[in-house]
Parts: C-alpha cells; structure tokens; sequence
C-alpha cells in the first residue's frame, strides 16, 4: 500500500506546519476502468497527509483550480468559526481565487479535510485528506497506520455515473469499488507480535464501513475527539461517515501469512445489509519482532460535561416535498428552512437527538465536540450514528463564536436538506 503523499513544510518555526495545497483536476487509474478524472487535493486521492502536534498553528496557502467553487471545511477540528469552511462564514473560493486557511491545532487526535460546497459531489470525485495531531500523552507503539476509507462508482470508461439512482438518493451514493487510501485491495504491511496503531477515517459518502480482521479483534483506544479514558475490545469496528476511530492491535501468525480485513454487512435501514462480506484489504505478516511493548489500560480522564436537560430539539426525518421529491429534514424542515438554534457563548446544551426515520444517521456537528449522555466514560465525538427510531442526548460546550452548522454526514442526505444551523453569540 503506497504512504499517504506529503507536503514540504515552508516555515522554518517547528510548532508551524505551512504548506501550499491546490485543488486541482487529475486522473486516476481504478482497477478494470480506463483512467478517471477524479478532483484531488494536489493530484491525489487521498490529498496530503498534514501532520503536526497539538498546539501547533496549522497555515494552508490554498488554490482552487477547480472549474467550479470550493471551501476546505476541517472536520473535528476546533476551529475559528470564519475558518471552519462553510458557505456561512466565507464566499466560495471561486476558481483561479486562493484562500489563506489558519489556526491553531488544539487537540490530538485525526481529523480530516473536505469541501462544503455540493459536498455530495465534490468529495465524492476526490476531494479528500487527513490531519494527524499528535498529543503528549501517545501510546508508544511498534508501528502506526493511517487508513482513509472511501469507496467509488466507477464505469468501465472512467467516469462516474451523473446521476443519482433512487437507491442513492435514499441511502447515500454507494461505490462499486472499496477504497483503502485510494487503492483497491490493497495489502497493508504489519509485523506479527508487535504493538500495531490503526488510524481510520469514514471518508465516504454514504457507506458504513464495518470492519473485521481474521482471528483479531481491536483494542479501541481513541475516537474523534483523540484517546478515550478506557480502551475496549471490540471483534467488528464500525465506522459511519465521517467517523474515526483509533485501533491497536497484536497480529499474530507466521510471517509470510495474509489475514483479510473484512468489510462486514451492516444493516442502516430500508432492508440494506443483506450482502455478503467484501474483502477490503489484505494484512501481510512480515518478520516477528517480539519487542513485548504493552498498552496503558487506561489513558487521562477526559472532563466530563455537566449535562442541562435536553434544550435543543434536533429531529431527524425524511418525507417528500410538494413536487414528490424526496427530502431529508430536522425539526420537519428542510435547509435553509430549518429554525436557527441560538447559544450563548461558553454556555453548554444538550441536544436530545431524536431519529423518526427508517434509517440511521451519522450526526455531525461543526466547532464542538460532544459528549452522549449513557453512563458511560465520557467520550468527544463530533460525529455519531444515531439509529433509525433511536433517540440520544449529546452535550457540547459552546464557547466559540460564529455561525455554525449540525448535519447529517451521509453528503446526499444532507444536501437534501438534513442540516441545521447553530450561532454561538
Ligand atoms: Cu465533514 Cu459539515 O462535515
Ligand atoms: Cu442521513
């Protein structure tokens, strides 16, 4: 599996990370299709990885050489609200224009990049990247892996089909094609009896990845927000759109054996999860290096949010218009429509999350993390599948001001419609 591309680092100051990054058109070679035009972050699908530690200001000298406008929307990260990408705080760049992206990386963790201009269609030709920050508390590992999960339709020309089919409408636009950091089938290189760091991002439009490695299961050690206080195992990893998660485990098995990492089916609704498991990637064993590194079982209290009782209704539904279209709304409206929700500044809410559709939806909120409310340790999200027809509270301290906005990250559903809009004064 080749590495994540990079961008050389213009400032000389060690706790600046400064790179120029164009978004530009380029092709793509996918297995079994002529080349495709895909839009990439400087040529490639994933774009850069940008890597830096927490504290760190983050300064991007960025170009659109796209025949349409963009923005970069930074997802998870706690940015000034003018930098968080959205049509709200800024113009689309427009092409030929460039755009001075700068702020501070405050929290560990991976995050990601992405245009929230027709994101639908944007991300889905390629328009993706990661951001890595690395905190003071790390676990010390043998080896780590960032994985950027996607998948893609491609026809046998090349293209990508235009349109959306029902199902895609319904359920998010889905790939033929499983993608591990743009690669099909990849076969990703680790070493048997060593302490091995997995780093996943959800980029995909609508597909749930549901992940499982033979004979293995995963000691969970971190989600959105960066570390959890209390690591778990789990034998099947799902992640929604938009979600990451941060994964360590101990293969085992001669080297030279290959394990397949699974993608499992996962039911989100509307009778989907009938198919078959597809392999997705392929672990490749190489020498034992039996270095007896062990995990903490446990990584810093994260501070828990004094949770007020559920203040802000987000209702989450799909219904047709009046011209028979079918639509996605919150609170029985579809954007721009939907009521603004006003906070004030420093001040925490919760919003009582409430799913009356026949699917699941991964939540999404801009500027904050939140923390669920269901007795277990407190964990910072700012993305998380809320079931069909399941209801949850979500408790987030406010205190950046600016317009943000809250939304569904299955992209079709929220360009049709599913996204609110919050101002913290
Ligand atoms: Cu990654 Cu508004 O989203
Ligand atoms: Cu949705």
């Amino acid at each position: 599996m080749p590495a994540l591309p990079r961008l050389s680092d213009e400032s000389p100051d060690p706790a600046v990370l400064e790179v120029s990054m164009r978004a530009v058109i380029a092709s793509k070679q996918y297995p079994g299709a002529k080349p495709s035009q895909v839009w990439t972050y400087e040529g490639g699908v994933p774009g850069p990885l940008l890597e830096a530690n927490a504290g760190d200001q983050l300064m991007v000298h960025f170009r659109n050489e796209l025949p349409e406008a963009t923005t970069i929307h930074w997802h998870g990260v706690r940015v000034p609200a003018k930098m968080d990408g959205t049509v709200l705080m800024q113009t689309g760049i427009e092409p030929g224009q460039s755009f001075e992206y700068s702020f501070q990386l405050k929290d560990p963790g991976l995050f990601w990049f992405h245009p929230h201009m027709r994101s639908d269609i944007q991300v889905e030709k390629g328009l993706y990247g990661a951001v890595l920050v690395r905190g003071p508390m790390e676990p010390i590992v043998d080896h780590e892996t960032v994985l950027v999960l996607d998948d893609v339709r491609v026809n046998p020309d090349g293209t990508f089909p235009e349109y959306l089919d029902d199902e895609s409408k319904m359920m998010g636009r889905e790939g033929n094609m499983l993608l591990v950091n743009g690669v099909a089938q990849p076969q990703i290189p680790m070493q048997s009896g060593a302490l091995e760091r997995l780093r996943l991002v959800n980029v995909a439009n609508g597909r749930f990845f549901n992940l499982r490695l033979e004979d293995h299961s995963f000691r969970v050690i971190g989600t959105d927000g960066g570390l959890v206080e209390t690591p778990w195992d789990t034998e099947t990893l799902l992640l929604a759109p938009g979600e990451r998660y941060d994964v360590v485990l101990i293969p085992a098995g001669k080297p030279g054996k290959s394990l397949t990492l699974w993608n499992e089916p996962y039911a989100r609704g509307h009778d989907s999860g009938a198919a078959a498991p597809v392999q997705l990637a392929s672990v490749r064993l190489a020498t034992t290096s039996l270095t007896g590194r062990t995990l903490p079982e446990s990584f810093p209290a994260i501070e828990k949010l004094q949770a007020p009782a559920a203040d802000i209704p987000v209702a989450l539904g799909e219904s047709f218009d009046d011209k028979g279209e079918l639509v996605f709304t919150i609170n029985g409206e579809v954007f721009p429509n939907v009521p603004v929700v006003q906070v004030a500044n420093g001040s925490v809410h919760t919003m009582g999350v409430k799913n009356e559709s026949d699917m699941d939806h991964p939540f999404h909120l801009h500027g904050f993390f939140f923390q669920r409310q269901n007795g277990d340790p407190p964990r910072n999200k700012d993305t998380i599948i809320v079931k069909a027809h399941e209801s949850m509270d979500l408790t987030a301290r406010f205190d950046e001001p600016g317009k943000w906005v809250y939304h569904c990250h299955i992209l079709e559903h929220a360009e049709g419609g599913m996204v609110g809009e919050l101002h913290v004064e």
